[in-house]
């Protein structure tokens, strides 16, 4: 008997996890492929579906094989979804099954950092599953598997494309459709209220378009992705990503109280005026996630860590797709400091080039001048 072990928060489950899953039954034949949703302690994700919802929509959507089975064992459980308590686990109940661990290209990276992979690796095989062409990298990362344990992970060819559960879920607590869900989850969604945003939230979706909706759960996402290195506190990158386009159609002559210089122009104003509605319309007190939104679009000299994570993320979530993007993605995943760098640099020169008849803001270019500086002087140390 051959059996494949898919886990997962599935926090909601998209296409892409029936997709996977379609695949794996394509390329590896097997008599079983069990789903199993991992138990989430409350206090790792703020905007996390209860397990027993998140199981029923697996439920929903993996009903179209007979071969698909979704199992609450993890759940039960409770605690950490340790896999090799999993891999354990399924090795007790089916003793002499070939039982296959699939895991994501990522995961593969940083499978020697998991809770003994020795066990997962010996009870289980491991199958990988990337994003993207099946790189030198992850060639060479599978010799080193082979070497640590004795055997090269299957790679399957089956492809993702990148689509996210925490994408999804902010798209929704913004109250904009999401693409990407299997067939009834939206519905299930909906009748049981999942995944709804608090009342800034509530305001924000009240105040922007479905576009502006969809960037700014787009810089969530990846200011959460880079926040995994970082790790800033986690409500104040939310809230002050949620928050900094805020203003984004606002007028600034419908808050007679708020003043900017003359000289300012409307692409900054939003962001100035969104900190003013953060701060007297919605309360919000925290310097650092005001100063983050007052300062997304410009920068400023000797930014704060959250800041240029705002900053960073505005310029770069996954609806941005102007050429240079991919690098500077690379980039700032890579080494954050000098991608946030380099980020301050292009958009600059960018901003040198369209602006024919004037100078660039002073923020911005102060700004500039000072990073430009802080990487000569890195150099040089
Ligand atoms: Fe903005
Ligand atoms: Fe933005």
């Amino acid at each position: 008997m051959k059996i494949v072990l898919f886990g997962g928060t599935f926090d909601p489950v998209h296409n892409e996890h029936v997709k996977l899953a379609r695949g794996a039954l394509k390329e590896l034949s097997p008599d079983k492929l069990i789903v199993l949703p991992s138990f989430v302690p409350p206090h790792k994700a703020t905007a996390c579906a209860p397990p027993e919802h998140r199981k029923k929509m697996c439920g929903i959507a993996f009903s179209f094989d007979e071969r698909i089975e979704v199992s609450d064992y993890e759940i039960t459980r409770g605690g950490n979804s340790y896999s090799y308590l999993t891999a354990t686990h399924f090795r007790e109940v089916y003793p002499d099954a070939e039982i296959i661990f699939l895991i994501g290209g990522d995961s593969f990276f940083e499978f020697d950092t998991w809770r003994h992979p020795e066990i997962i690796a010996e009870k289980t095989e491991i199958a990988v599953v990337s994003r993207g062409e099946f790189t030198e990298k992850l060639i060479s990362r599978n010799s080193a598997f082979e070497k640590k344990y004795g055997y090269k992970a299957k790679l399957l060819s089956f492809r993702g494309d990148g689509t996210s559960s925490t994408y999804i879920r902010y798209c929704l607590m913004l109250g904009t459709p999401a693409e990407n869900l299997p067939e009834g989850i939206a519905d299930y969604i909906e009748k049981n209220g999942l995944y709804r945003g608090d009342e800034r939230f509530e305001y924000v979706k009240d105040h922007l378009k479905e576009r502006r909706l969809k960037h700014t759960a787009g810089v969530i996402e990846y200011a959460l992705k880079l926040n995994a290195k970082l790790k800033l506190d986690r409500e104040k990158v939310v809230l002050a990503c949620v928050l900094h386009d805020v203003a984004k159609y606002m007028r600034k002559e419908d808050f007679p109280e708020f003043s900017v210089p003359e000289d300012m122009p409307d692409s900054v104003v939003h962001a100035f005026l969104g900190e003013y509605v953060a701060k007297n319309v919605l309360g919000v007190t925290d310097e650092e996630v005001l100063t983050a939104i007052r300062y997304h679009t410009t920068g400023r000299p000797a930014m704060t860590e959250l800041e240029k994570l705002v900053y960073v993320a505005d310029l770069l979530e996954r609806n941005r797709d102007y050429s240079g993007v991919n690098k500077l993605r690379k980039a700032v995943e890579e080494d954050f400091e000098s991608g946030f760098a380099e980020c301050m640099r292009q958009g600059y020169k960018h901003l040198k080039q369209m602006l024919q008849d004037g100078g660039v803001y002073h923020l911005t270019a102060d700004a500039y001048e000072y990073y430009e500086k802080n990487q000569e002087n890195l150099t040089v140390k």
